[in-house]
């Protein structure tokens, strides 16, 4: 790597989230560009890397209205003080939430919204008198933060790392992907199995992301498995949470992808977009009957962090979504998705590495497998994942790439979650750019596989 700006794991006082990898230092950021501290452009393909940054860097109106909301108010804990960009927050949020959502509850992040949804699924049960309600049934392949709880939603063991003696012991049902379920009825099958195995009334809620983020890119179950989920929860009393963290906001194409999905949900959590990367911000928003429950009930709902609701916060919230609606944004990349969707497919249809594009909205994902049968997870140890985002990385892309392929539902997969302000020109530009970077993997891949024996298989 170039330049005297890198910061490696032993040259800060920054615990590093890895020590081996050598990071540029980022500096400033215009639209879809990121420069580090050597002048290096680069292209961001992951709105900010992590999907937050939904209007691209550095608008003036978003900083703007922090700046004014800041010089009159900043902060002013919601415990005894409301203030007027709360109010209105939850008032335009409701506004664009699917049909029945009549209230919100701020929290700084989404891993803290997971949580507050799984409280409040627990408190709605506890407060109309079935309190053996608790369990949660969840997918394994997901991501639902770092938190315990929130890495407890998940089934995974090479997630949870060390920390599974800290984890409440949740059940999970394996993911409708082509590879083990293509239908959805496994996935039903395994659920039935969760509810039995917990005792159908002691569980609390079914907790998934209706569009996966990094966990199984742009993966959605088919709509079998969504319409057997609505009729046992009609059957069985328990609720529906999703995870919109990534998906809320606008980035599946729709406000909330819940108002597409065929089993509405009864709570939503949701967060990176709610911010844009000018922020930390995130919403719980529930439906009347959530909300009837404590308000008929104990009437309090008292848990939240120090900067839930902070003025500072949702002002940043009402500019952002002033911003995705004067501009016509959420239905510019309802539009512009599939097509998004099809150039990347094109771009890397010759790619041998390359098993599956997925796409909704601006939330598309690729998925690789090993070019020997076409189906098996590539051995681990080549590091493909890795080998892509540095490759990209090289071309001056931003990307996002993980490897789970240990936890044994998914290999190494890349996501692209441009900005929704990204012109036709810059997408363009980011699809050479990674389809250089695979390009070329790959053709390392293919090398090294030649010389060793049989795919390493992986259901
Ligand atoms: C789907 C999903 N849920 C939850 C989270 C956690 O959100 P946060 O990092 O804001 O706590 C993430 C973060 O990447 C996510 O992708």
């Amino acid at each position: 790597m170039r330049g005297t700006t890198v910061i490696t794991g032993d040259r800060t006082k920054v615990l590093p989230l890895e020590f081996a990898r050598p990071l540029p230092v980022a500096v400033r950021g215009r639209g879809v560009w990121i420069e580090d501290a050597d002048g290096e452009r680069y292209l961001d393909a992951m709105s900010g890397g992590s999907m937050a940054a939904t209007l691209g860097h550095g608008r003036s109106d978003i900083i703007e209205a922090a700046r004014r909301q800041a010089e009159r108010l900043s902060f002013a804990h919601t415990e005894r003080l409301t203030n007027p960009a709360q109010e209105r927050l939850a008032r335009e949020l409701v506004d664009v939430a699917p049909p029945g959502f009549v209230r919100v509850r701020f929290t700084v992040a989404g891993s803290d919204a997971n949580e507050m949804a799984i409280q409040l699924a627990r408190s709605y049960h506890v407060e109309r008198g079935e309190p053996e309600r608790w369990q949660v049934i969840s997918p394994a392949q997901a991501y639902h933060g770092p938190t315990m709880q929130t890495l407890a939603l998940t089934g995974r063991p090479g997630l949870h790392g060390p920390f599974g003696p800290y984890l409440p012991k949740h059940l999970h049902i394996p993911p409708s992907t082509w590879r083990f379920d293509p239908t959805g009825q496994a996935a039903l099958d395994a659920l039935d199995a969760a509810l039995q195995e917990a005792g159908p009334d002691r569980v609390s809620a079914f907790f998934c992301e209706p569009i996966s983020a990094a966990a199984l890119p742009a993966y959605r179950p088919p709509d079998r498995f969504w319409e057997g989920l609505a009729e046992r929860r009609e059957r069985y009393g328990f609720l529906v949470c999703f995870d919109e963290v990534v998906t809320g906001v606008g980035r599946s194409g729709a406000w909330f992808a819940g108002a597409t999905t065929p089993c509405t949900p009864d709570i939503i959590a949701t967060a990176k977009g709610l911010g844009a990367g000018y922020a930390a911000i995130g919403a719980v928003l529930v439906r009347e009957h959530v909300a009837e429950a404590i308000a008929r009930g104990s009437r309090r709902f008292p848990l939240g962090h120090t900067w839930d609701g902070a003025p500072l916060s949702c002002a940043v919230g009402l500019a952002v979504l002033e911003a995705l609606r004067s501009e016509g944004l959420v239905e510019r990349v309802a539009a512009r998705g599939p097509a998004l969707r099809e150039e990347l497919e094109r771009a890397l249809a010759q790619i041998p590495i390359v098993r599956e594009v997925r796409g909704h909205g601006f939330l598309l994902g690729v998925s690789f497998v090993d070019p020997r049968d076409g189906t098996s997870f590539l051995p681990p140890e080549l590091r493909v994942a890795g080998r892509i985002d540095q490759a990209a990385l090289d071309e001056r892309l931003i990307t996002l790439s993980t490897q789970p392929t240990r936890d044994g539902y998914a290999g190494d997969q890349t996501l692209f979650a441009p900005a929704f302000t990204a012109s036709d020109d810059e997408l363009a530009e980011m699809i050479r750019r990674f389809a250089a970077a695979i390009r070329r993997v790959a053709d390392e891949v293919e090398a090294e596989l030649a010389e060793s024996a049989t795919p390493c298989g992986g259901a």
